[in-house]
């Protein structure tokens, strides 16, 4: 995630009222809201697009308030138990806590899975640099599960093409970094039956159906229209102005022949950070013009940085977060030195006022990867109360956090070329349901 220069409101009214104009009533989401994000009139406000997460408070972006602006819906206790009922299985703790907050259509789904008609899984990772960090290891993990719970395909599309127009990468070194991204990606358990995961500049010649429909969604989008959603400006290169095309397509099953042939009635799910969401905004307002239905989404709140969730979590800033390449050691340096801590400032008073835990990010991070429901209370109330000291709850983290990461070393390092290719590999993927016609 960038900086991108913003275009003034009058500009972006322009274009929604464009974009309202021309689109059709949601039969899915009559409360659709394609909204850009910007914060109209107030500064102080969190500013969430694919390039950039501002938020000025310490507690993380407002997630109430986002799903407000976007037009989502709010991932609540019945829709949570109507998953626990047709999976037969408790919720995953990203749900259960809240991390995953957001979504469009997830009762859709749950009704289609429920009635035995079919969707797949659709996720993506835009390829800028060789190791990722654990907070993108948050919508992979959450995938990872929901393809185990319906048995369903996947599709992850490596925007190696988008590295090139935002990065400046060159093509060779663009599609390198999708395939290191690949081993971690594997590494997080696919089921390569059912997952083929592809780099833009590959795909996109070997599958014309894919390009078709690149090309189906261009012709449906005005330049007006990108510039409200994205804040795109007239000095920025038309290879950007086209790109959200490329990251709608997936969302439509005709652009994996394999597994679906012509067939364009397969809606997808997607899960992401709600970063993504402008992108999926668009693609929700062009599919029934396009022909297709409206991908439905999960949408995930931010990991955040080390210093803080006020401070920008970066691929280039090593200190920033813990990477899936750190060393014991460095994992143990970083959180120790970095994370911000909600503790006080001297023992005593630590003792006597207790820690907040709101703002503290090595309780934030254990919310992400303590698997224990009732051991992660004892953490809250022993550091709210004082018990817990902040070296005490870092050192909790620290052990979690290398254990985990060195997993993911570990069956990265099984990742073979031969394995990366088969993956890779245009294929029929299987599904619990019956997909082609
Ligand atoms: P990218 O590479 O920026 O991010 C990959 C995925 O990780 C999510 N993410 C995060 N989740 C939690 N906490 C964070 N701090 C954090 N940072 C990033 C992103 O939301 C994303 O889900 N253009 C996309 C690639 C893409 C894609 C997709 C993503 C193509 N098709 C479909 C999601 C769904 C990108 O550059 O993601």
């Amino acid at each position: 995630m960038g900086d991108v220069a913003v275009e003034s409101n009058a500009a972006i009214s322009e274009a929604v009222a464009e974009l309202n104009m021309d689109s059709k009533p949601s039969v899915q989401d009559p409360t659709e809201n394609p909204t850009p994000n910007v914060a109209e009139d107030d500064d102080e406000e969190d500013f969430v697009d694919p390039w950039t997460v501002k938020t000025t408070s310490a507690r993380g972006i407002d997630k109430a308030k986002l799903i407000e602006r976007f037009g989502s819906s709010k991932i609540d206790q019945p829709l949570l138990e109507k998953l626990e009922a047709v999976t037969g299985k408790k919720c995953h703790r990203f749900l259960r806590r809240g991390l995953f907050f957001s979504h469009r259509d997830f009762n859709w789904i749950l009704s289609r899975y429920e009635k035995e008609e079919p969707f797949y899984l659709y996720t993506g990772r835009g390829p800028s640099s060789d190791s990722m960090h654990v907070g993108h290891l948050i919508p992979f993990v959450m995938t990872k599960w929901l393809q185990d719970m319906f048995d369903v395909p996947l599709v992850i599309q490596l925007t190696d093409d988008e590295k090139s127009l935002w990065k400046g990468l060159s093509r060779k070194e663009a599609m390198k970094l999708a395939r290191e991204n690949t081993k971690d990606i594997i590494a997080c358990g696919f089921d390569v039956d059912k997952t083929f995961i592809f780099s833009d500049y590959q795909y996109m010649g070997q599958r014309p159906e894919f390009y078709g429909n690149i090309i189906d969604i261009q012709r449906c989008v005005t330049f007006n229209q990108v510039k409200g959603i994205f804040g795109f400006g007239d000095s920025d290169c038309i290879g950007k102005i086209a790109f959200p095309a490329v990251q709608a397509a997936p969302a439509v099953a005709s652009s994996f022949p394999d597994t679906f042939g012509e067939n364009k009635s397969v809606p997808c799910l997607i899960p992401c950070a709600i970063d993504q969401d402008p992108y999926f905004r668009m693609t929700r307002d062009v599919a029934p013009r396009v022909g297709f239905p409206k991908p439905a989404l999960l949408h995930s709140t931010f990991f955040p940085a080390l210093q803080g969730a006020q401070c920008k979590m970066s691929a280039s800033d090593e200190t920033s977060s813990i990477f899936l390449t750190d060393t014991a050691k460095k994992i143990k340096t970083k959180i120790n030195k970095y994370a911000f801590s909600g503790g006080q400032a001297t023992v005593e008073e630590h003792r006597e006022i207790g820690g907040n835990c709101d703002v503290d990010i090595a309780y934030q991070y254990l919310t992400f990867f303590l698997e224990d429901d009732e051991e992660l209370e004892q953490v809250r109330q022993d550091y709210t109360s004082g018990k817990l000291l902040t070296g005490e709850l870092k050192a909790k983290l620290i052990g979690l956090l290398q254990e985990i990461v060195a997993d993911h070393q570990k069956l990265r390092a099984e990742v073979t070329e031969d394995v990366i290719d088969e993956f890779m590999r245009p294929r029929k993927l299987k599904s619990r349901f019956e997909t082609k016609k």
